[in-house]
């Protein structure tokens, strides 16, 4: 479990300014917290809930739950009875109660430099109201899944609270997705309305949102699913009132039991699953705003900035959800890290006075490519925390981020958590954690985990195997939409008892949890169980790689066989003497069974939009099959035929 005391060794200390004011200032509160919080969960998560506006309280005990298939139904119930409107808590309590009406919601900022806005919680609230009546008044009713695709501004937040002011479910498709994926995820969820834009911008490359609504009603229509109604927003021809039409009296709202909220529907990533991902209401506001509030240290002059996309989990949870919540001030980005140039984040950072900053490893490891001096041509004074999400960091990108990103005053909260867990689980807190680099180091208040060979038992101390978590908290999704049994099979059945994570991980000496990447990214060399991550970590050690993905090839004698893609930092040529760099720098690290047996130079890699490597496209380049399946996630497919060109067909 957590240890005693705090290690002194070999750890990075969060910031003594920090301390001061930290809701949580020591590990020594952090485990008293802790304690508390899985020894009586009720008492912890009711003084949390007491902040909140509850039309009824729950009734009953707080928690119950079975995670064990063998004794019956697996359920979770959490607050069961307590009914509430999130859109309230984020809005009207903000406004009419905490007297926050005036203060910034979000600070928006275009493709373009220059292009910016601002929006206070009151204006907010008005243009939510006045939204939720134009929902009205195209039929749209509790329960009622609406579909949005639209680019990062303020009106996509609008678009998502007025529906659940009103009760209706909304899934949110990342408005990189192309019409055939718009179409399929309309028809999952049965969307009787699709809110959209004209179009907008990434970096220099127009994305026509209404071409691709267009396209995709045409298939739901051919597909006979007619959506009858659309709500387009100009974006394009800057007149964003369109969306807002009605100029009525502000909705009544609805506190819908437990209202349920689809997740962004279909996910596909590299890994089978997240869909139809369901929360509730009461559970996840709780939760996403107290690992807001503490992962952050959020303070009421913060400016908090999350790069990601609202159509993934995380800008739901912490750009949307948790922040509102608690009345921030965010900034939310419509850009790309690289336009006009790599200094965009850092010029945001300084123009905004930026004060926590959360991104993925991905981002931090393309930036870190071009050294130091475009972070360095920015100021970053107002930094204080940095927060990473979405794979394991490798200790390099850690130590560049903490090192100069950061300049070693901002401590990394390294969260580790997952589209089905609603927030951070395994986090560390910023004042009171002492950080290892690529170490997301100890669990959240509520929640406790536990690692388990491959037979399901539990190990203690230092070991390594399967990531999974004893009990429930509130974030946690409750089932798979219209598909309990899924639920059931993909989450409890390999270890009844426990709820899988799917994911690999070690505990060190001192108690700290290191994932070490989805269980279905390790490999299999010669019975020995190697993770891809570990050996990504290790090629991108050596100064010349920006990035690596590594996946198993099929061999006649090893079982398995490593394939190992690398993209290069700018200015460096791939050679033979590099190749031998990179495998005795593998074997080094890891040992000879990790040794590398093909290693191809990629200037790209095959990636989502939110940032992660499709595996399964590298699987397919190593083996030279041709039958990619859908990859119409994937942010740029112009990579794939470059990929398939520069294979390596003998081994290195
Ligand atoms: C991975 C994103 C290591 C992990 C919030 C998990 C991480 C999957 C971390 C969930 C982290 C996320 N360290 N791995 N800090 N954060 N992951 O549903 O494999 O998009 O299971 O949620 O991302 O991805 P999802």
């Amino acid at each position: 479990m957590i240890p005693d005391k705090a290690p002194k060794e070999d750890v990075f200390l969060g910031s003594e300014d920090l301390k001061k004011e930290a809701h949580v200032p020591s590990f020594d509160k952090y485990k008293e917290l802790y304690i508390h919080s899985v020894e009586n969960p009720g008492e912890f998560w009711g003084d949390v809930a007491k902040d909140f506006f509850w039309r009824n309280k729950h009734t009953g005990q707080f928690l119950d739950y079975n995670f064990d298939v063998t004794k019956g139904e697996i359920f979770i119930k959490c607050m069961e009875g307590a009914t509430t409107n999130i859109c309230y808590n984020l809005l009207d309590r903000n406004v009419h109660e905490k007297k926050l009406a005036d203060k910034i919601a979000f600070l928006w900022e275009g493709n373009e430099p220059g292009d910016e806005l601002t929006v206070t919680y009151r204006e907010l609230l008005q243009r939510v109201c006045q939204f939720a009546n134009v929902l009205k008044s195209q039929g749209v009713k509790k329960g009622d899944r609406v579909s949005i695709y639209m680019p990062m501004v303020v009106e996509l937040v609008v678009a998502m609270l007025a529906c659940a002011r009103i009760g209706a479910v909304h899934s949110v498709v990342f408005a990189g997705f192309s019409a055939e994926s718009l179409c399929e995820r309309i028809i999952d969820s049965q969307c009787s309305l699709l809110i959209t834009a004209d179009g907008f911008y990434r970096g220099d490359k127009l994305i026509n949102l209404k071409l691709l609504s267009d396209e995709a009603l045409q298939k739901c229509k051919d597909k006979g699913f007619p959506v009858k109604k659309c709500i387009m927003l100009k974006h394009l021809s800057k007149e964003p009132e369109e969306i807002v039409g009605s100029r009525s009296p502000p909705a009544k709202r609805s506190c819908p039991d437990l209202e349920q909220k689809k997740q962004t529907g279909k996910a596909k990533k590299t890994r089978p699953v997240p869909q139809g991902v369901l929360h509730t209401v009461s559970g996840y506001m709780l939760y996403t705003a107290i690992t807001f509030k503490l992962v952050f240290d959020y303070q009421p002059d913060d400016i908090y900035w999350c790069t990601a996309d609202i159509g993934w989990i995380t800008g739901h949870s912490y750009i949307t959800y948790g922040p509102m919540a608690l009345g921030a001030t965010s900034v939310l980005f419509e850009g790309l890290p690289t336009y006009p140039d790599v200094s965009r984040m850092w010029e945001i950072v300084d123009k905004y006075h930026v004060t926590k900053f959360y991104t993925a490893p991905t981002a931090i490891r393309l930036l870190m490519k071009f050294g130091n001096e475009p972070v360095q041509k920015y100021k970053r004074k107002s930094l204080k925390i940095l927060g990473t999400v979405g794979e394991p960091i490798n200790p390099e990108a850690w130590q560049w981020y903490y090192n100069v990103v950061g300049e070693k005053r901002c401590p990394v909260v390294d969260t580790f958590w997952q589209t089905e867990t609603g927030g951070h689980v395994l986090t560390p807190l910023p004042a009171a954690t002492p950080m290892k680099p690529g170490s997301a180091t100890f669990p959240f208040f509520g929640v406790v985990p536990a690692i388990l060979n491959e037979s399901g038992e539990e190990l203690e101390g230092p070991s390594e195997g399967y990531l999974v978590f004893k009990q429930p908290w509130p974030g946690m999704m409750r089932t798979v939409y219209g598909n309990h049994q899924r639920f059931e099979t993909t989450y409890f059945k390999k270890f009844p008892g426990y709820y899988v994570t799917g994911d690999g991980c070690r505990r060190d000496k001192d108690g700290y949890y290191w994932i070490t990447g989805r269980i279905d990214d390790m490999l299999n060399v010669s019975g020995h169980l190697l993770s891809t991550a570990e050996v990504e970590s290790a090629l991108v050690e050596h100064k010349a790689v920006a990035e690596a993905a590594v996946v198993s090839r099929p061999h006649p004698v090893k079982g398995e066989s490593l394939y190992c893609f690398v993209t290069l930092n700018d200015g460096v040529s791939y050679n033979q003497t590099l190749e031998a760099e990179l495998k005795k720098q593998v074997r080094e690290k890891i040992g000879a069974i990790a040794t590398p047996d093909y290693i191809q130079n990629a200037p790209g890699l095959p990636k989502t939009r939110s940032g992660k490597i499709m595996r399964r496209v590298l699987r397919k380049v190593a083996c030279n099959e041709k039958d990619l399946g859908d990859i119409s996630t994937l942010a740029d497919s112009s990579v794939v035929e470059q990929l398939f060109q520069n294979r390596c067909c003998t081994a290195v």
